[in-house]
């Protein structure tokens, strides 16, 4: 066993069924650290580069609108969770990839389904590996976003405009 990240995202028709809360209860229960959280809202670059290993598939293109949002709402929330074992923990309780072979006692099992178009709409994705977990995670994340530091940074001088809240005039 060793100390882990992985990433969790809570997709689109999670968040339209209002299942946020009963997801964040059940990896909760798994022990592991939160350290990161952010809501997004899906492009279909960062979409095609999430799934970039099942681009030959052929419900890649409707895997994309799903993750999108376009069948639900525009939005994912992005975890990271972190601690011992975390992606086996994590996956045990999200469940088989499949809905309908997914136990009634994980989260896919309780709250997935297979759309009459034949899409698995399974709530949430959860990293397979430790190479993919760190994949993604550098991927919907930005450094400064988590709690800690739990891959080796840089820094570099750049020039740009930022955005701030508007200052009241007194
Ligand atoms: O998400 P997981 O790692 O369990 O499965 P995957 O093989 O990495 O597939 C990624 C996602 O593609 C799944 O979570 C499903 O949303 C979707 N998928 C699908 O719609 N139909 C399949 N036969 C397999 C995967
Ligand atoms: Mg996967």
């Amino acid at each position: 066993m060793s100390v882990q990240q992985t990433l969790v995202l809570i997709k689109p028709d999670g968040i339209a069924k209002s299942l946020t809360g009963n997801i964040l209860t059940e990896l909760s229960d798994t022990g592991l650290i939160l350290v990161g959280a952010k809501i997004v809202q899906v492009t279909r670059e960062l979409a095609e580069e999430h799934y970039q290993h099942l681009s030959e598939e052929k419900f890649f293109d409707e895997l994309i609108r799903y993750i999108m949002g376009e069948f639900h709402v525009k939005r994912v929330l992005a975890l990271i969770y972190h601690g011992e074992n975390a992606i086996a923990k994590v996956r045990d309780v999200v469940g088989a990839t499949n809905p309908e072979q997914a136990h009634p006692s994980t989260i896919r099992g309780k709250f997935g389904r297979i759309t009459t178009k034949g899409v698995f709409e399974n709530v949430v994705h959860a990293s397979e590996s430790e190479k993919e977990a760190e994949r993604e995670i550098k991927l919907w994340f930005r450094p400064g976003e988590l709690i800690q530091t739990i891959y080796p940074v840089e820094s570099r001088q750049v020039a740009k405009t930022e955005i701030f809240w508007k200052q009241e005039k007194k």
